[in-house]
């Protein structure tokens, strides 16, 4: 299983610091990923950043490309988060580029899709109409790709998918992506192990519930295998 942690904007470089070596000691069989802010990247197998320009460097305030993250050794990156998409504005073209650029650089790419409420309300085909939206122009034969399915309606809002709409949703996106599929919304301890054992599961992107680092291991530990 991969179990992710998504900071958002959460911990600073001491408290993100302190809770990587807690998870250093930490013995897993489980492939274990965190995306700290930009502020608090790290050299660390398991760290990602959670967003990156499509360039090198250059005139983008405010941004950070591979030169910034690769200063860190760092060779993973999430994007299209919904977070991005709905607050931070962005496209699906412009996801789309940096999938591009990132891959070109062989980076491990956690890209997430996700509906919003409405859509859910319309039932299963009108939300894998929608996600395949948000992968157009996405390389779904890359090899470092890896899905995280996130309905916007259960991101942090401590209610989470039911098991029924999960298995639904990843059965079907199974039929045309091979890459690993991870669930995330107010993935918790007490319903980890139960979204972990759904077929077409992968693993799990988890925000809130993961930001406190003994809650992280506990989940960790939790998931079978
Ligand atoms: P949540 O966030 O676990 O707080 O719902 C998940 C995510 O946005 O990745």
């Amino acid at each position: 299983m991969i179990i992710a942690s998504n900071f958002k904007m959460n911990h600073t470089r001491r408290s993100t610091k302190a809770f990587l070596k807690k998870l250093k000691e930490v013995k897993t069989n489980h492939t274990i990923r965190v995306f700290p802010p930009a502020t608090s990247l790290f050299e660390f197998d398991i760290v990602g950043a959670q967003n990156g320009y499509p360039a090198v460097n250059g005139s983008f305030t405010g941004e950070i490309g591979l030169e910034q993250i690769q200063e860190f050794n760092i060779d993973k990156i999430l994007i299209g988060h919904s977070e991005r998409r709905n607050i931070l504005g962005e496209k699906q073209e412009f996801i789309a580029k940096k999938f591009e650029f990132y891959k070109n650089e062989n980076f491990e790419i956690t890209y997430c899709i996700g509906e919003p409420l409405e859509i859910r309300q319309k039932g299963i085909d009108e939300v894998i109409k929608y996600l395949k939206n948000e992968l157009v122009g996405i390389d779904m034969n890359y090899d470092k790709l890896i899905i995280a399915y996130e309905p916007v309606w259960a991101i942090g809002t401590g209610v989470s998918a039911t098991i029924k709409e999960i298995e639904e949703t990843h059965n079907k996106l199974r039929e045309f992506i091979q890459a690993p599929l991870l669930y995330g919304g107010s993935v918790k301890l007490d319903n980890i192990s139960e979204i972990c054992e759904i077929e077409n599961v992968d693993g799990v992107l988890i925000g809130t519930a993961s930001w406190q680092v003994e809650n992280f291991v506990r989940m960790i530990n939790q998931v079978k295998g």
